[in-house]
């Protein structure tokens, strides 16, 4: 029998089997095709969705909006300021009055523990738009870039994840280990002040995984060990969303050597590609970036502009992918 994700939420790819992320993979890029055919697509006409963000949001946003969009669907977004969610109405009231006019919704916010409540009330899928822990769909949209680079298999290939665990690099792990690509987060390791390295229960989790799938799975402090014979060098913000503005001091100290440079892009394979989620802090030409030169004298944090704007980079790409990876995941739930 096929896949049939009808009716599921997609809230961590913990979720998911291979075969499934398989599935919505190669549903992006028909998708993909589709619309650089100018195929209409309309598939889900008649169908709503709302989209509740609790944090800011570029690419998130305007992925569902126009994927939704192309879907056929109605999309109707709510900002922070504009939904009465976590302030005068609990989660599990929200869920259950959605569910009631939509038939999907997307949350981007805090804890996980927020959407999977939203999920298990509102009775239609629930997607994650990004929680303190995981970022789900970002991390199909990387893999969907690599397999636009090496191949539908990309089984044995190595992504790097450069700097500290957060969520991005939480859903990378989860999707490597299910994939069977090899993944390394290099950046510093141990119980140092502000430092967040894997749970030990996802950690543990992901290498049960990867004695199914083949995956190699490892943490070092060592970016030469780390970037030998890598094919994606992945990097994302020293300080995310909702995290306190007094953290950079101590994120540009223990974070600098783990920029990605022209040097690291040099001890990876030759052909490999740099993958960053953005937005990205690559030079001065931001609010932040310009306020961050100004007090700690860093023009470039996470990655050097050199390599941001090289041939290497696949950044915008990822961008776009994010689009039509996010349409196959609604489809996928909502056909
Ligand atoms: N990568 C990502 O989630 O981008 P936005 O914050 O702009 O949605």
């Amino acid at each position: 029998m096929g896949v049939n994700l009808s009716g599921r939420s997609f809230l961590t790819l913990l979720d998911f089997s291979r075969e499934e992320i398989e599935y919505l993979l190669q549903l992006s890029a028909d998708f993909k095709a589709l619309k650089r055919t100018g195929t209409p697509h309309r598939y889900l006409e008649g169908k709503n969705i709302v989209l509740l963000f609790e944090k800011t949001s570029t690419r998130t946003r305007c992925a569902f909006e126009v994927g939704g969009m192309d879907l056929g669907m109605g999309v109707t977004y709510l900002d922070p300021g504009s939904s009465q969610m976590g302030k005068k109405e609990s989660i599990e009231d929200t869920a259950r009055v959605l569910g009631r006019m939509y038939d999907g919704i997307e949350y981007r916010g805090f804890e996980q523990e927020k959407v999977e409540e939203l999920a298990a009330k509102a009775g239609v899928p629930v997607w994650n738009g990004l929680t303190t822990e995981f970022h789900p769909t970002q991390a199909l949209a990387d893999i969907l870039t690599m397999r636009e680079e090496f191949g539908a298999d990309l089984h044995g290939r190595k992504l790097v994840f450069m700097g500290q665990v957060g969520n991005t690099a939480d859903s990378l792990l989860v999707i490597c280990s299910k994939l069977g690509i090899d993944f390394v987060q290099c950046g510093p390791q141990g119980d140092i002040e502000g430092n967040r390295t894997y749970r030990p229960w996802i950690w543990e989790k992901c290498q049960e995984i990867a004695k199914e799938t083949g995956a190699h799975l490892s943490v070092t402090e060592d970016i030469d060990e780390a970037v030998d014979g890598a094919d994606a060098i992945y990097t994302d913000v020293w300080v995310g969303m909702g995290q306190p503005d007094d953290l950079w001091k101590l994120r540009i100290s223990q974070l600098e050597p783990y920029r990605v440079t022209a040097d690291v892009m040099r001890k990876a394979n030759p052909d490999a590609i740099f993958l960053h989620c953005l937005p990205s802090f690559h030079d001065t030409n931001t609010t932040v970036g310009a306020e961050i030169a100004e007090k700690f004298g860093v023009s470039e944090m996470e990655v050097s502009d050199e390599v941001f704007e090289s041939k290497q980079s696949r950044v915008f790409q990822e961008a776009e992918n994010r689009m039509h990876t996010i349409k196959a995941v609604m489809y996928a739930t909502l056909k």
